[in-house]
């Protein structure tokens, strides 16, 4: 019983042990409230003693650097250095079927020891072509010796018209950009593209242009054409089956986009390095959605880089709308543009395009550009990289000099003249509009 007491007695002293602490507590609570309050309404500026208020994080000038897109931002100015260095160009040439000739006409007159190829048969043409087209790209022995030219061994299925024409040239840029750490744009052209001017005289030109513009054909899709265009749903067979089969058209119609803008042009363009890593690796997440939404879009070859630099306020200053070809259409314009030939040479080089398509297999006009603009005579458009001797037809390219130094002719003047045009305010006006 005792015992009994004696706890409980205990425990009840034990108990109003809480008491002072307590109180003090609340006296400590109430000091650093009234505090808080006389303090808020005396200091003027009272919201920069709250450190973490969200609002005025928010509003402050740079609250962009508590985020990671700011450091990879930065990673975007190529401004600086790269201007001083000599450019370097990466091409994709892409064929099908009964191409590979072609292809390796076309890499010949493009080709130039600083630069970097990449060529892609599709799947329809058959292994053999394709094992064809890398033994003679092995067998030549500048292609072995530079190491800038590679064929790639996994065929896509390509669609015309269809995203896997994207897929492909995306797939062939992230090889250009692992391969290569050093180029500055790149080019895509298929099979029927041929040069117009020498790869010195483009090489020349570029030296003294800024290394962040992107030569792209682009305008605003409106009016009635968003309907046109927007609104249907296809489906690009290319991507689920084996055997190549037209764009398959859905019954179901979607809602335009809000949150972009959509954009159209030529799908043969010329991209800045930086613009490419951009697309390629999407820590942003702009090119990928962008991706996924023309996945179902009609002609998406024509649209997708267009619409991604047309909506990225980092790159939509760089887009010079042009897509550096001469191309000539029926009128009123059919699906495919009209096949060049003698009788386009005059326009063709009136026109001051460094490129242009497309020809006929070994058109006679070929030879003509060949001859009168390129002067190839043998494998090589020479350049000032071409050091042997040239009499009793020898190849002056099987000596290679300096790949530096460039020996620009009329073609650069040419292109000059045309970017004086497309550097315009003029011109510029329209960019992205
Ligand atoms: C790239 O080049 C090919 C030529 O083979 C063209 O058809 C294609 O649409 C181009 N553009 C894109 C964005 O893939
Ligand atoms: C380079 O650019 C400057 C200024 O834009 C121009 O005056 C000069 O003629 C250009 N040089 C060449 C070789 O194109
Ligand atoms: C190549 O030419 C450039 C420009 O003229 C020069 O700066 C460089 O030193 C040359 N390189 C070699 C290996 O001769």
């Amino acid at each position: 019983m005792r015992k009994y007491v004696n706890s409980h007695s205990g425990r009840a002293f034990g108990d109003r042990i809480w008491v002072i602490p307590f109180f003090a507590s609340v006296l400590i609570f109430i000091t650093l409230f009234l505090t808080a309050i006389f303090g808020l309404f005396t200091s003027p500026n009272g919201e920069e003693q709250l450190p973490f208020d969200i609002i005025s994080f928010a509003k402050s000038e740079d609250s962009s650097e508590y985020f990671v897109e700011s450091d990879l931002k930065k990673s975007l100015d190529t401004s600086g250095e790269w201007e001083t260095r000599l450019p370097r160009l990466a091409y994709l040439i892409s064929g099908t079927k009964g191409d590979s000739h072609r292809m390796m006409r076309t890499l010949q007159a493009v080709y130039h020891p600083r630069n970097q190829y990449v060529l892609h048969l599709d799947l329809e043409a058959p292994p053999r072509e394709r094992l064809e087209l890398a033994v003679s790209v092995k067998a030549d022995p500048t292609f072995r010796e530079v190491d800038n030219v590679r064929v790639m061994a996994q065929s896509n299925l390509v669609t015309y018209k269809g995203p896997t024409m994207i897929a492909c040239t995306l797939q062939a840029i992230a090889i250009l950009l692992k391969e290569s750490s050093e180029w500055d744009w790149f080019i895509n052209l298929s099979a029927s593209d041929y040069p117009l001017v020498t790869q010195d005289d483009l090489l020349h030109v570029f030296s003294n242009m800024s290394r962040n513009l992107n030569f792209i054909e682009q305008m605003q899709i409106t009016g009635w054409k968003l309907n046109q265009r927007a609104k249907p749903i296809i489906i690009d067979p290319g991507l689920y089956l084996s055997k190549k089969s037209d764009i398959a058209w859905t019954t179901q119609r979607r809602s335009l986009p809000t949150s972009f803008k959509l954009f159209t042009g030529s799908a043969w363009v010329m991209l800045t390095r930086s613009f490419v890593e951009y697309c390629i690796w999407g820590w942003d997440n702009l090119p990928r959605t962008i991706l996924m939404y023309y996945t179902n879009f009609i002609s998406s070859p024509e649209g997708y880089f267009q619409t991604v630099i047309c909506n990225t306020e980092e790159f939509r200053h760089t887009a010079i709308s042009h897509d550096l070809h001469y191309i000539a259409w029926d009128n009123p314009p059919k699906q495919h543009p009209l096949s060049l030939s003698m009788k386009d040479f005059d326009k063709m080089v009136k026109s001051k395009a460094p490129f242009a398509r497309k020809f006929a297999k070994n058109d006679a006009v070929l030879d003509k550009i060949d001859k009168e603009l390129l002067g190839r005579t043998g494998r090589f458009a020479p350049g000032a990289w071409c050091i042997g001797r040239a009499d009793g037809g020898a190849d002056p390219c099987s000596v290679r000099g300096n790949d530096s130094v460039f020996s620009p002719g009329p073609g650069a003047k040419r292109v000059q003249e045309l970017f004086q045009t497309l550097l315009s305010e003029d011109f510029l006006r329209k960019q992205c509009t």
